[in-house]
């Protein structure tokens, strides 16, 4: 049976895992009615695919709404307030329509998607404190500011004593590396298992609001993200494993990762904060 409105920001959803998502939680998901905010640089990209979710709901009887926000440089902190104000604007935007439909939002959801690799041909010894300052202002400061700016909105849209049954759901997509460390991918896996931490802490401090957090390893993923990895991946070992996944096929397909992180959130029965990986499931 399918139910409810979702509202659900996704971040780097112009190609690659973030696409898959938004496509594989219109399919899966329990929810009749979508929002969606499509959140990137590449304005061409989302639009394509938001038209695409859009032909995808006509035809599978959801109800697709959306809005790109695009031109969003998740490492450029000096436009960070703005961007994030066109963001935050943007879900204002769908969720006051979902009140004047009379179709309101039950469950507002935040993908943290985009994502970068860090320069993975350098061991620690060799980062520069420039480098290292611009990858955590892209996968961490960035981070932090849409996860707190969506709680803020989110739970003042919704307070839990006027609409006790809306959700809200913080998703970081995760990494092997943020719980378990390999040569090379120092600022990656210290981003990673940061951004798992911060996560961590939000579930408990939001508990009583009916927020709950996740942090989702999708897998070795046949993209071209692994591409980058094949490339660039300074230790020989880790890339002759890579190598072989790729030659044999078995790197993991987007969309069999991006079902089983639907699927999870519509059973509900993750555990807030936890660290789920598609090879758990
Ligand atoms: N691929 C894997 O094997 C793998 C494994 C584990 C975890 N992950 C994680 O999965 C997530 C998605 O990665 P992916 O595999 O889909 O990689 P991808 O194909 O390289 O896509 C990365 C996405 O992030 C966006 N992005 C990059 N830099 C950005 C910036 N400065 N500002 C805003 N957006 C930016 C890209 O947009 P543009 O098109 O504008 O570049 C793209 O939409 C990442 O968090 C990654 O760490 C991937």
């Amino acid at each position: 049976m399918t139910e409810g409105h979702h509202l659900i920001i996704i971040t780097g959803a112009n190609r690659g895992f973030g696409e898959s998502v938004a496509k594989t939680y219109l399919e899966s998901s329990e929810a009749s009615a979508l929002s969606y905010v499509l959140v990137g640089r590449n304005q061409e990209g989302l639009q394509k695919v938001l038209d695409t979710l859009k032909q995808i709901g006509a035809s599978t009887n959801v109800t697709v709404k959306g809005l790109v926000v695009a031109n969003v440089d998740l490492a450029d902190t000096h436009k960070l307030d703005a961007n994030l104000t066109r963001i935050q604007e943007a879900a204002k935007q769908l969720r006051d329509e979902s009140i004047q439909s009379k179709n309101i939002i039950t469950k507002s959801i935040l993908v943290n998607n985009a994502g970068s690799l860090g320069d993975l041909s350098k061991t620690a010894k060799e980062f520069t404190w420039q480098e290292t300052r611009k990858y955590l202002d892209f996968n961490i400061v960035s981070f932090v500011g849409l996860c707190s700016t969506f709680l803020q909105d989110t739970l003042a849209a919704f307070p839990k004593d006027r609409y006790p049954e809306h959700k809200t759901v913080v998703i970081s997509v995760s990494s092997l590396l943020a719980v378990q460390p390999f040569s090379n991918w120092g600022l990656y896996a210290a981003g990673k298992a940061a951004r798992d931490r911060f996560l961590g802490v939000i579930a408990l401090e939001e508990k009583g609001n009916n927020v709950k957090t996740l942090n989702y390893a999708p897998g070795p993923l046949d993209n071209e993200m692994q591409a980058d990895v094949r490339a660039t991946l300074g230790d020989k070992e880790q890339l002759e494993i890579y190598d072989g996944m790729h030659k044999a096929g078995s790197l993991v397909k987007m969309d069999d990762s991006s079902r089983k992180l639907v699927l999870l959130l519509k059973k509900d029965e993750f555990e807030s904060g936890g660290h789920v990986d598609f090879y758990d499931l």
